[in-house]
């Protein structure tokens, strides 16, 4: 996960610099606003600024008239071919151009196709449009009251705003256990809207090759072949099959969940090139990816904690409303529409356990997606965490006794939570004992006391999370149906050289190092030896790409499983070559010697150059594998943090002082790559808990649409990280390794919102919802007659 800096240094300054450099005039650019190709055409799209309307009027004469202007695309013209609505990946249907009426504020009204960027956005600007309001919901409680206005009326049976409602765990245990409790607690937890905001917006360039038939999409996904599929099958009627298709994600900014969806620009600029033989580039604004792609979280919480009075913790219950705006256009394994909520039960050993949640439309745009968490994931551990910080308050207990006193054991593990999940490996003692240890928790409790005694307001906050990554066993994870295993392919040239290709796709997280590095360490090939490719669908095996912290439990172990392949072929090779039994032969990283006999060995170059030269009678010549890796069970990284802030109460400022981050995700491959993930996703996950938002008026209008509203972090707010780990490995994984590139935005909130409530709590405070900006908490002081 790329560090975000502001558009203007990461985007512009970047692709000017590259437009010099004429390897990229040929196609083949880094991003995807670098590509450039002959003849190519720009599409630019007019936005409605209603949030529920009826279009009674598209005039395009204005727009047409402008030099360079070639077509305004409606949704009229695409019914033609059935492309005005596409399905989502969670199988509800999304608009790619409206035929009646508009859902949300932004969304896509038609298209301009122009020669130049410019001549579109003119056009844009002189489409005429015209709207009937039409009621609007917001608030998704209100949204399931009897007589609010059906949003879908596109859906002739649909009565209600109500999308699906699931549950998992055992509500009658659950009722029965909170019967019998000692002490309840009980909280209403909302966890807002927010948005990835990554260092470049969406775009593709869809190059349709009328003398070879071909699509050619340079595109900003984190899934191209899953994208590919959906496209052949979406497409297939107007001609476009599957081998006929070929998506390229070249570098694409950051991604963190935002760029696994469709969006409507990517099939308008598809249909446009098809249409008209040229390429056609289409690239959103700043504004644009903010308000109108895919959102993440938007979960109205209660939750409910049974324990006894000794501070034994015994159930969870939750009931959840998740807005998915008008479209459930969710990147969710299908079979778990909410995700993977249910790892809600943290790190704690819960008896009972039980869950529901509601899908909701409202008039806002589409989604939600897994914004650098493992679908939903990043809502659980915000809510088991708020829970068990409630309960210890309440009690009167210690959080970090409390959390000490119901974690699981290690040697509970393999541990089966009370929802169902196998937990592989933990130790959340050792982290939270050494981030206590780390930041001082005792003496810190001491300088809390005294300055309460003098009216200071200092808090702090434990957040010990468990996560779920590496989607998935194929029993259980499939998208669309397309089972959720990813792949390596491996191929050793003569010169003992190698090319290795995967089905994910780096965002800049490094898979070109760590990936050359297993392969290294399997084969004893210089990783340098060692080129690493993704994101091709026509050179790379199939793969369901990067997401949900996944490459590395996936990927990752396909790298080591073909690697294994390469090296099983090369102890055949070997034994001819040396004229050994197999099994006399010893294997140390780059070579196979005879068992006894140090001086006669043969290297995997040799090997590799015998594969193609001298390989024994009856074997296939060459030195290649490929591994479809299917995870026999997800992993579970897990950290502690601490964090302590301090409040301003005449401004309401809250200001994190110091903040340990504790993290385990087993085995690392890579520990300045690991600890890079840490650092930006500890800044993600600062973000939403005192910055960002997106929210919405009673009439829609999105509040938070530019970055005037919805505060990025910049290095200046952003706190100074303490970081550390301990090592648990996974058992099933080839490597030890757990997946780690979203933990700390996982992890983060929470810590920092406990640590709020806590500076608070002598004042009655219980509960403040994210993000917890100045004027909140200023209010909350005044209101309990705190002032400066
Ligand atoms: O799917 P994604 O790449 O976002 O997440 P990941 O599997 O957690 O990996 C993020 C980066 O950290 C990759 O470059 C991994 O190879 C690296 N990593 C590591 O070096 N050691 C681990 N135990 C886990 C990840």
């Amino acid at each position: 996960m790329a560090l975000r800096t502001s558009p203007e240094v990461g985007g512009m300054g970047h692709s000017i610099k590259r437009k010099e450099d004429p390897r990229f005039i040929r196609g083949k650019g880094t991003y995807v606003d670098d590509v450039q190709l002959p003849g190519m055409l720009y599409l630019d799209i007019a936005r409605s600024p209603f949030a529920h309307a009826k279009i009674t009027r598209i005039g395009t004469s204005k727009a047409l008239a402008i030099p360079g202007v070639l077509a305004v695309i409606t949704g009229q013209d695409l019914a033609k071919y059935n492309l005005h609505w596409m399905p989502t990946l969670m199988s509800d249907t999304q608009m790619v151009l409206p035929v009646e009426k508009v859902m949300y504020q932004a969304q896509e009204v038609a298209a301009v196709l122009a020669t130049s960027r410019y001549a579109a956005a003119d056009g844009v600007a002189a489409v005429e449009v015209e709207y009937e309001p039409l009621p609007v919901v917001v608030d998704p409680k209100k949204a399931l009251e009897p007589g609010a206005p059906v949003l879908r009326t596109d859906k002739k049976d649909k009565k209600d705003n109500h999308i699906w409602h699931w549950e998992w765990g055992d509500r009658a245990a659950t009722d029965r256990a909170f019967t019998q409790a000692d002490v309840t607690v009980k909280q209403d937890i909302y966890i807002p809207r927010i948005h990835v905001a990554s260092i470049e917006t969406c775009g593709c360039v869809a190059h349709f090759d009328k003398v070879n038939d071909k699509l050619t999409v340079w595109m900003t996904t984190q899934a191209p072949h899953a994208i590919r599929t959906v496209l052949a099958l979406v497409a297939g009627h107007v001609g476009l099959a599957e081998h006929k298709i070929r998506i390229i994600s070249p570098d694409i900014g950051g991604g963190f969940g935002g760029k696994v969806p469709v969006y409507p620009g990517y099939v308008i600029a598809i249909a446009a090139s098809v249409l008209t033989g040229k390429p056609v580039k289409w690239i959103e604004d700043r504004m644009e990816n903010l308000q109108a792609d895919s959102f993440a979280r938007d979960y109205h919480i209660t939750a409910e904690l049974a324990a006894k009075n000794d501070g034994t913790l015994t159930a969870l219950r939750i009931k959840t409303l998740a807005d998915h705006g008008y479209a459930d256009a969710a990147a969710n394994p299908s079979k778990f529409p909410a995700g993977l909520f249910h790892i809600c039960t943290g790190s704690y050993d819960l008896k009972a356990a039980h869950v529901e949640v509601d899908g909701v439309y409202t008039n806002k745009p589409p989604g939600g997606i897994a914004y650098r968490c493992s679908f939903r994931v990043t809502e659980a551990v915000h809510t088991i965490e708020r829970m068990v910080d409630l309960m210890a308050h309440q009690l009167a207990m210690d959080p970090a006794d409390f959390r000490l006193k119901n974690f699981i054991k290690p040697e509970q593990f393999p541990y089966k939570s009370a929802l169902g999940w196998e937990y592989d490996s933990g130790d959340y003692h050792g982290a939270l004992r050494k981030a206590m240890d780390k930041i001082g928790y005792t003496e810190l409790k001491r300088e809390q006391a005294e300055k309460r005694k003098r009216g200071e307001l200092m808090g702090i906050g434990i957040s010990s999370f468990t996560e779920i990554v590496g989607a998935g066993p194929s029993k259980h994870f499939d998208i669309l149906g397309l089972k959720m295993f990813d792949s390596c392919e491996i191929r050793i040239h003569p010169t003992g050289k190698a090319i290795a290709r995967f089905g994910t796709k780096s965002q800049g997280q490094g898979h070109e190092t760590t990936y050359a590095q297993i392969l290294a360490e399997e084969l004893g090939i210089p990783a340098a030896d060692i080129q690493v490719e993704e994101g091709d669908t026509d050179t790379a095996p199939y793969g369901l790409g990067t997401y949900a912290s996944r490459s590395t439990p996936t990927a990752g172990a396909a790298a080591a499983m073909a690697a294994r392949k390469v090296r099983d072929k090369g102890r055949k090779i070997a034994a001819h070559l040396l004229e050994a039994a197999e099994n006399d032969l010893v294997w140390e990283p780059g070579k196979f010697s005879v068992k006894g006999a140090p001086a006669k060995f043969k290297t995997i170059q040799e090997i590799a150059f015998a594969a193609y030269t001298n390989h024994p009678q009856g074997m296939e010549a060459g030195l290649e594998a490929v591994s479809y890796y299917d995870p026999p069970n997800l992993t579970y990284p897990f950290g502690s943090y601490v964090c302590v802030v301090d409040i301003d109460k005449g401004t309401g400022e809250v200001k994190v002082r110091r903040f340990v981050a504790v993290d385990d995700c087993g085995n690392i491959i890579n520990p300045m790559i690991v600890e890079g993930q840490i650092h930006g996703g500890l800044t993600m996950g600062f973000a939403p808990a005192l910055l960002e938002e997106i929210s919405y008026d009673e009439i829609g209008n999105i509040r938070g649409g530019s970055f005037i509203d919805y505060l990025v972090p910049t290095a200046v707010e952003t706190p100074k990280w303490e970081t550390d780990k301990t090592c648990t490995p996974s058992p099933h994984h080839p490597l030890g390794a757990k997946g780690v590139g979203e933990s700390a935005t996982v992890g983060a909130p929470a810590a920092i919102a406990n640590a709020v409530v806590d500076a608070l709590w002598h004042l009655g405070v219980r509960h403040i919802d994210i993000p917890i900006t100045p004027p909140k908490v200023w209010k909350l002081l005044r209101e309990k007659g705190i002032t400066e």
